[in-house]
């Protein structure tokens, strides 16, 4: 790209930023996402940053506003009523002061916080505003670890698909089995309103959603219940991954700002993640694979979620053996990196997390490879991510066979990530 080009780029991204910037906080898209999103709004600060500090301090300061007394951070934010979205907080129903949804996302912030200190060019704002969400996120760390690993295997379990992001993923296929629809009350989805219904989850799915979401509200959404009670107990190496290099993120942050105690703690969770996570490697796929905790197996599913582990720092061997991965897959899709395995019949090209490339997704798994020494794989994922965005737009995700956009438009992540991918090309 000329740097005519960039700038171009740059300044289409920072539009759609703008665009859907509420003032403290930025909501997804107009129409399907209406609110704040968990780690959408961590990775978008990063986009902020780059036209303005202290709005992309903030973006993060307003999630952890909403924090849960015991240390969750939920995945949505209801901060303003809005009827364009199911499940809204009337089915939540989890009694916040600003009503908020009862699950959690992964856990970027550490990771987000410590890259917008490290980049700062406003050093006194930056230590001022990481001092402050220091505690807030080594207490959501904690919270994971207490209350998603009770057995204290080093390795944290979702519980529900909406927790891991990739929400209707090949992953969870055989596990959600277990999980009922009877009893789910009559509902109407807003999503297929505003995206092509072939984008996005099933009605089964949907039902499978609902009836979790209402089995933990009957619980009185106690954390220290819901794992346990849930019939859907997954160990995603993505998401862990995320948290285990959040953690050594947070730790490298509180070192910086004199924070012995929460260092201390964070690379010790980092370090017990770490080895834990060699249990989900798969030699036959090349990959991680995720654990179904409730039968204690592997579950026999290539998605991309195995290969966004080279987000933590994991041994050489496996980064190695993730790089082939994605030289392998870019061997079968004409974008890389599908959220799923093409050679698996499985794959559905256009439906959400069952195929389709996320530009946030590539980003993670750039960043990690570069880290490890693959800088050469890694910029055929940024190349890829770019060729998209030129094609088209800053969709919320892409045909991973033709290039086409699918999901919503004019999305916040894709634009940060593309302004992330820019600057580091
Ligand atoms: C949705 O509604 O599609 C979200 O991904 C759930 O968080």
């Amino acid at each position: 790209m000329t740097s005519l080009a960039v700038d171009e780029t740059i300044a289409r991204a920072v539009e759609v930023l703008r665009e859907n910037d509420q003032g403290a906080y930025t909501i997804p898209t107009k129409g399907l996402y209406p609110f704040q999103w968990n780690w959408d709004s961590c990775l978008t600060a990063l986009g902020l940053a780059h036209y303005d500090e202290a709005r992309a301090w903030t973006e993060i300061d307003t999630l952890f506003a909403h924090q849960w007394p015991d240390g969750m951070v939920p995945h949505i934010i209801f901060h303003v009523w809005n009827d364009g979205y199911f499940p809204g907080p009337d089915v939540w129903r989890t009694g916040r002061p600003t009503e908020t949804s009862g699950i959690t996302q992964p856990a970027v912030a550490g990771f987000a916080v410590r890259r917008l200190f490290d980049r700062a060019r406003d050093k006194t704002l930056a230590a001022a505003r990481a001092r402050a969400l220091l505690p807030k996120i080594d207490a959501w760390h904690r919270w994971f670890y207490e209350n998603r690993d009770p057995k204290g295997e080093g390795l944290v379990a979702i519980i529900h698909p909406w927790e891991s992001g990739r929400d209707n993923s090949i992953d969870w296929d055989d596990a959600f089995e277990r999980v009922p629809t009877e009893g789910v009350e009559p509902y109407t989805r807003r999503d297929t309103l505003h995206a092509d219904p072939a984008h996005r989850p099933t009605k089964e799915q949907y039902d499978r959603y609902l009836w979790l979401l209402q089995h933990f509200r009957s619980l009185g959404w106690d954390n220290a219940r819901l794992h346990d009670a849930s019939p859907f107990q997954v160990v995603d190496p993505g998401f862990n991954a995320i948290l285990i290099r959040a953690c050594a993120d947070l730790a490298d942050l509180a070192e910086a700002l004199g924070e012995s105690k929460i260092a201390e703690a964070n690379r010790d969770r980092a370090q017990k993640g770490l080895t834990a996570m060699e249990r989900l490697w798969s030699d036959a796929h090349g990959q991680y694979l995720c654990l179904d905790r409730t039968t204690g197996q592997l579950i026999d599913s290539a998605s991309v979620g195995g290969i966004l582990a080279a987000f933590a720092a994991i041994p050489e061997l496996r980064a190695a053996a993730l790089a082939a991965r994605v030289e392998h897959l870019a061997g079968r899709a004409r974008y890389v990196v599908p959220s799923h395995d093409p050679d698996d019949p499985r794959l559905d090209a256009k439906r959400y997390w069952r195929g389709p490339v996320w530009l946030v997704v590539n980003y993670m798994i750039a960043d990690g490879l570069t880290a490890g020494g693959r800088g050469d794989v890694a910029r055929r994922i940024t190349q890829s991510s770019l060729d998209l965005i030129r094609e088209s737009g800053f969709a919320e995700y892409y045909d991973p066979l033709t290039g086409g956009p699918l999901g919503g438009g004019r999305f916040t992540w894709t634009a940060a990530m593309v302004i992330e991918f820019l600057r580091r090309a």
